[in-house]
């Protein structure tokens, strides 16, 4: 979703702003602007890209375009059009100030009816833009008040999420940030200071960092900061050391993103594992959650909550934690669980799993169940992020930065963080001593496994190329195979714009089996396990109706290969690690099929990499 940068120093603020906005791009936007503090308020602010506007920034540099205070800001649009009017920086009528905002104003229609009756002329669709005209309005007509308190005083009277930065060429030593709902972290300089919805813009200038909590305001000057709560009370700043490297979040060679961050993935399981599964002890120690471990292990019930792919993963989860540990399993899309009346209870658990950690309905769900008193455990990837703060306790995915929209690196780092999870849980209770040793024996073994996986991407490449005309996809997959099947459907539909849909293999004949014929190409997960069959029936069935069918399938089964299309091959594993080797083929699949159709992989249309409104 939208994306913040700020500056405050001794330098010129355009480059960090421009650099910034690009560093933010993966985040999902359709317009981008910036403005500068030098006397007056410089603003460029257009529809399109970031590079788009560092050229128009360029073309207007004779007027001015220079200073050492800025904000800059890319929109994904909510309310009215991407167009260059609603783009953001949002200036109040007099030009004196300049405002961003990321979020929803909720009750934005009353506020602008009340704006306009005294006068407030509104160039903009945005809810965005009341804010600056509130700030305006409070600051002329409160006496003796200054920018500071304008700020205040228009955030207590705004509902809704905002993260907000806002100039004002009659304080211009200032830069105010705010926050409730939407990120912001600030970057401490060495008299300078760096703003930013997340740390990829900040990394190249410091690595010490002030995380903003919800409802926190920071005043920021090249000497120094203030933070407050938005009701003023002074809050102490806790620094953090940023943990994150420059080549983490740039492309390394690859063309995409998406590409790199699926090739990463055999490295991500070490990096998951690392310190985690202990082979030579014969132990799992999940620090983040141990003294948790007892109430997971005693719990009635846990109740897994997410959204789009970390959904999946928590599929998977279910079927994890109900086979080794025993443990009934609930997995709830948040934005469901939260507005259905759930029964929450004693004795029960809530596993939130996000990726960004500021997911909007993610969140929600979690502070609903702490409302009633349900403790809840996180699995993230964000180190810092909001789900990660206001979870009880929690496992890091250590999956690195994830830049690409699509969610790939970040999935199979969850399901193996769920897969640990589920084998602590069961240790000496559901699962023996031996069937405990081998279950990480399997996972041990699974980068190098993985690697041989992604080393096959050119016979993807090769299949893909013969399925660029497709319009529609069928997957099918059985029990830990049914949510990679839901997975690889969403992956193809997000970056390719392909319909695709993944179904459990035995409901194909309630119902999708009408869809089959010779342009249906029909994805399926046929590991050799238990339904192996089962499936191959299900395949029959598919051919009979003409359907292509894709097959991914384990090492060594040559004979599929007479009863199919194409099969793509994982090596052989335990039934439960199989959905982090099946799902990997898919991803590439995913992304060959939309590069070869012309597709932005990394930035696909419509879509946030963290979705922050409802
Ligand atoms: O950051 P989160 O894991 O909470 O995000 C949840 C979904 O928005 C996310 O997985 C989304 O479905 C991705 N585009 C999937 O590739």
């Amino acid at each position: 979703m939208c994306g913040i940068v700020g500056y405050i120093g001794y330098r010129e603020a355009v480059p960090f702003l421009l650099q910034g906005l690009k560093r933010l791009e993966y985040r999902g936007y359709d317009s981008a602007g910036i403005a500068v503090l030098n006397g007056t308020l410089s603003v460029v602010k257009q529809k399109g890209d970031v590079a788009k506007l560092g050229e128009a920034v360029a073309a207007s540099h004779a007027d001015g375009i220079s200073g050492m205070v800025g904000i800059g800001h890319t929109r994904w649009a909510t309310h009215g059009d991407p167009s260059d009017r609603n783009a953001h920086p949002h200036l109040s009528m007099d030009g004196s100030i300049a405002l961003i905002h990321n979020g929803i104003i909720e009750n934005h229609a009353a506020l602008r009816t009340e704006l306009q009756q005294h006068g407030y002329l509104f160039q903009s669709d945005t809810d965005s833009e009341v804010l600056v005209h509130l700030i305006d309005h409070l600051w002329k007509q409160i006496p003796f008040i200054d920018f500071e308190s304008a700020v205040r005083q228009a955030l207590s009277l705004v509902e809704g999420a905002y993260g907000i930065g806002v100039l004002s060429s009659r304080e211009p030593d200032r830069l105010i940030v705010a926050r409730h709902g939407s990120p912001l972290v600030i970057g401490i300089g060495e008299g300078e200071y760096f703003v930013a919805s997340d740390a990829a813009p900040l990394v190249e200038y410091t690595r010490r960092v002030v995380y903003l909590a919800d409802g926190e305001m920071a005043v920021l000057s090249a000497d120094g900061f203030s933070l407050k709560t938005i009701g003023n009370v002074v809050q102490e700043a806790v620094v953090t050391e940023l943990d994150l490297e420059l080549d983490e979040i740039e492309k390394g060679g690859f063309e995409h993103f998406m590409l790199k961050e699926i090739f990463e993935q055999p490295r991500v399981m070490q990096d998951v594992m690392r310190g985690r599964v202990l082979l030579e002890e014969g132990a799992i120690q999940l620090g983040g959650i141990m003294d948790m471990l007892d109430e997971l292990r005693m719990a009635r019930r846990i109740i897994i909550c997410a959204c789009g792919t970390s959904w999946h993963a928590g599929l998977i989860g279910e079927y994890l934690i109900e086979e080794f540990a025993r443990i009934p399993v609930e997995v709830d899309y948040a934005s469901e669980f939260r507005y259905r009346s759930p029964i929450l209870g004693e004795g029960e658990v809530m596993l939130v799993i996000s990726q960004s950690g500021e997911t909007a309905d993610t969140l929600a769900a979690l502070r609903l169940a702490k409302e009633n008193g349900v403790k809840v455990v996180g699995i993230c990837n964000v180190v810092g992020s909001t789900i990660a703060r206001e979870t009880d306790c929690g496992i890091y995915t250590h999956a690195g930065p994830e830049i690409g929209v699509a969610s790939t690196k970040a999935f199979t780092a969850q399901v193996m963080v769920l897969a640990m999870l589920a084998l602590a849980l069961g240790k000496d209770r559901a699962l023996g001593p031996d069937a405990f040793l081998a279950a990480l024996g399997e996972l041990a073994s699974l980068p190098e496994k993985m690697q041989r996986t992604v080393e096959e991407s050119e016979v993807v490449r090769g299949i893909s190329g013969e399925y660029t005309w497709a319009e529609h996809f069928l997957y099918l997959g059985r029990g830990y195979n049914f949510p990679v099947a839901l997975e690889g459907a969403l992956k193809l539909k997000e970056i390719s714009y392909i319909h695709a849909e993944g179904y459990p293999a035995a409901e194909m004949k309630h119902g999708p089996i009408a869809l089959i014929d010779e342009e249906m190409p029909v994805v399926v997960m046929v590991p050799k396990d238990a339904s192996y069959w089962k499936v191959r029936s299900n395949i029959e069935e598919v051919r009979a109706r003409k359907g292509k069918v894709i097959a991914i399938a384990t090492e060594g089964d040559e004979e599929i290969a007479g009863a199919v299309d194409h099969v793509l091959y994982v090596p052989e594993a335990a039934a439960f690690v199989m959905p982090l080797l099946t799902v990997v083929p898919l991803q590439l699949l995913s992304y060959y099929v939309a590069t070869m159709r012309g597709c932005n992989v990394d930035r696909p249309r419509n879509l946030a990499k963290a979705v922050t409104v409802e």
